[in-house]
């Protein structure tokens, strides 16, 4: 036997030997992803056979994929096995929150449980690759990409990441049957884009590229995350997939990095577009210099590598060295050995019970409650309930942006869950309009629905397809007449006693000032995947208590983005002073801050100790607070640090999140929750662009949300030390 078919074998040994029969043809073809989105073609399945294609995506259903893998396996020279890959973001066919409501959790086993679940029936259909985590940092609820990241803070996304890494994978690549590799995209500061229109020029500072928007993709590569996405950005200059201090010197250099880089779709043939590359040949000369292995749908590589290399345009050992990296990838995923899926454990694992039930606990974590002035939650001996608006009865807005497979059939609308809830109610249902349209019609049946109604729900927002890639909004209110609508029913029932309640369901923060002034609670409830209808209903009438908080700024207005909670101090903070940093048309702060989020019972805070005083750089800072359920019913919070560096060489954030814990506790109950924070934590890039940590006073704040601290403290550090000299940490460890 071939020594690179032997799994007794070394990794390492196998992927040398096997490169070393390979053509140059072949090599190269390990380097090309095509799309089989059409099915797969004849042409398609001669590419394979020729063994010219490395891996595909969008190929799928079992018999599809046992069919294509077979010519790879079977009929190709060296029977190399294809990496399949699919966008499996929020669930393969049981579908979650989006990235964005799973974040609201602040709980990264939320996240790890959602995205092992999306991995285990995607392997079980023969998808052994997905591309997510998508890891960009978002201040710009324009862009609709926000939805599937993580928001807006490099902390919380960045342990977001972490835990999705192991969800997908496991503690570490490996053939087990329930993994799949994953993706950590779209490297790198795709989120910055100007304007929050997607695919534009990002030009931000190294400064902020390091401490922004680097760290979850960090993050990602320490827990060993199998790829990474070269984004289509230009970064400064120089386009994020032809970016060779990004992707050699960062990722693969400094970080260590030793899985692969796949260019997103057709990223390096947009070389030309951008204007940095004459012709595709250019552009894959390009690429590959800086580091991108995999060429997603461009064709470029397989077009052109070949005859550069023969050139002595593009030396062979950088093939050699991709290809290295790819056939890594797929010796240890086991693909050698188990190229086939099994369609009777797919029957048995996909979409079964315990996914749909993880579902309902996952949606209801990440639930925000933004407002509540007394009307939640609702009373289940309420006879007559309104449900009205465009998305109470919808099954597709649930599943959200990138729902991989999910059938929208399978979806629970806020309309069923009530129904279910409280089955000896009168359910009163108007539509009232469409999420999008000008038609005013239906305003009068959801009038009349809620004056006969003893309580009133609305659920409004934005449809699935007004967030995820190519759908950058210019304005962030409720889409078309929607806010029309909320305020023609607030009118017919105001003054008379009668609860209601928003449910917003939306891929980003929405600007709903006038709902948040008027309407007396409001619920965030995001995408919620499967069993949205179920969980927004267990919320509603409380037999679930929200403790979901936000992961991102909801501006009162477009005109205030980019609007973030970590943003620097300027000269002249915003103050009663004319001349202080705010707008003279709107107020300066959000409408719901960051971290944000209510519940129906009440948390105390006390005895805040922060040990030691004076502390030396790389030793640790232990953070202690109690934190009291004083209410009536028992609870989560998420206990928030945040840390604010009193001065230092460069100017620093006003605050910045450090670490975080959601706690559940009984009413009556009391925990004391215990932050051991690394000073590694308060590093930044200081005055010639090398990692410190400085000497001085730093201010210590906890509390339930960026805007509500409850305790501060402070402490020193005694000596300013550069990074690399101490040990990488990567969070804060959180005891209670
Ligand atoms: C383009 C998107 O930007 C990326 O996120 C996705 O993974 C690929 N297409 C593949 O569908």
């Amino acid at each position: 036997m071939e020594a690179y078919r032997d799994p007794s074998k070394p990794v390492e040994e196998r992927v040398e030997d096997l490169l070393r029969r390979m053509t140059l043809e072949e090599k190269i073809g390990q380097m090309c992803q095509y799309s089989a989105h059409m099915g797969l073609s004849e042409r398609l399945k001669e590419l394979v056979r020729k063994g010219l294609v490395g891996s595909l995506l969008n190929v799928v259903g079992v018999e599809n994929v046992n069919e294509i893998q077979r010519i790879a396996v079977e009929e190709s020279r060296l029977g190399i096995p294809l990496l399949l890959g699919l966008d499996v973001i929020h669930g393969y066919k049981t579908i979650f929150p989006i990235p964005l409501a799973l974040a609201s959790s602040w709980d990264p086993e939320v996240v790890e449980r959602a995205t092992a679940i999306a991995a285990r029936e995607a392997a079980a259909e023969g998808i052994r690759w997905t591309f997510a985590p998508m890891l960009d940092i978002a201040r710009d609820p324009r862009w609709g990409r926000i939805a599937e990241g993580f928001g807006e803070d490099p902390y919380l996304a960045s342990v977001m990441a972490w835990a999705a890494v192991k969800g997908f994978q496991g503690d570490r690549l490996s053939s087990d049957p329930e993994k799949i590799a994953a993706c950590a995209k779209h490297y790198v500061a795709y989120g910055g884009a100007e304007g929050g229109r997607d695919y534009n020029t990002v030009d931000i500072s190294e400064r902020t590229l390091r401490e922004v928007y680097m760290p979850p993709f960090k993050s990602a590569v320490a827990a060993g995350v199998a790829t990474v996405m070269s984004a289509f950005n230009d970064l400064n200059g120089i386009p994020a997939s032809a970016n060779e201090f990004t992707l050699r010197k960062m990722l693969k250099g400094e970080w260590g990095f030793q899985g692969f880089v796949v260019s997103d779709w057709n990223a390096i043939g947009e070389l030309v577009v951008h204007g940095i590359a004459a012709d595709a040949a250019e552009a894959a000369k390009l690429a590959v210099a800086a580091g991108v292995d995999m060429d997603m749908e461009g064709d470029v590589y397989r077009r052109h590598l070949l005859e550069l290399v023969k050139r002595g345009e593009v030396p062979e050992q950088l093939i050699d060295e991709a290809v290295r990296r790819i056939l890594r990838v797929k010796f240890l995923l086991g693909l050698f050995e188990n190229p086939y899926a099994d369609p009777e454990r797919a029957k048995r694992v996909v979409k079964r019970g315990e996914h749909f039930e993880a579902a309902l606990e996952i949606a209801r974590k990440c639930i925000v409650l933004a407002k509540n002035e007394g009307v939640l939650p609702l009373s289940k001996s309420l006879r007559r309930i309104a449900v009205i608006g465009p998305l109470a009865d919808d099954r597709d807005a649930p599943l959200g942006c990138w729902r991989a497979l999910g059938d929208p059939r399978d979806a629970v609308t806020v309309l069923e869950g009530v129904r279910k809830k409280v089955p000896h109610a009168e359910v009163l249902y108007a539509k009232g309009c469409d999420v999008r349209s000008e038609d005013r019609s239906g305003f009068e049946e959801a009038v009349e629905a809620a004056r006969r109604a003893e309580a009133v729900v609305l659920v409004v927002g934005e449809s699935a397809d007004m967030s995820g890639e190519a759908a950058s909004r210019a304005y962030l209110d409720l889409p078309g007449v929607q806010e029309e609508l909320v305020k023609a029913v607030w009118e017919a029932v105001k003054g008379r006693g009668v609860p209601v309640v928003e449910v917003v369901m939306s891929g980003r923060p929405l600007s709903i000032k006038w709902s948040a002034e008027h309407i007396p609670a409001i619920v965030i409830a995001w995408h919620l995947g499967v069993r949205a209808g179920d969980a927004i209903a267990d919320v509603l009438f409380g037999d679930y208590n929200p403790g979901g908080k936000l992961p991102v700024t909801w501006p009162r207005t477009v005109g205030q983005v980019p609007i973030y909670y970590n943003h620097k101090r300027t000269g002249r903070p915003p103050g009663p002073d004319r001349f202080t940093s705010k707008y003279i048309d709107e107020d300066w702060r959000p409408l719901f801050p960051f971290g944000h989020g209510l519940s129906y019972t009440r948390f105390e805070y006390s005895d805040l100790s922060v040990e030691p005083e004076e502390v030396e750089p790389g030793a640790t800072v232990s953070v202690a607070v109690t934190v009291r359920n004083a209410g009536g019913r028992e609870g989560d919070e998420v206990v928030q640090l945040y840390v604010r560096d009193v001065a230092a060489s460069v100017t620093r954030p006003v605050m910045e999140l450090k670490g975080f814990k959601r706690v559940h506790l009984k009413p009556g109950e009391s925990k004391r929750v215990i932050f051991r924070m690394p000073t590694q934590l308060l590093a930044f890039y200081g005055r010639d662009m090398a990692p410190i940590i400085e000497a001085g006073d730093y201010e210590v704040m906890v509390g339930s949300s960026s805007e509500d601290i409850r305790l501060r403290g402070k402490f020193k550090v005694t000596r300013t030390a550069k990074l690399e000299d101490l040990r990488s940490v990567w969070f804060t460890k959180v005891e209670v």
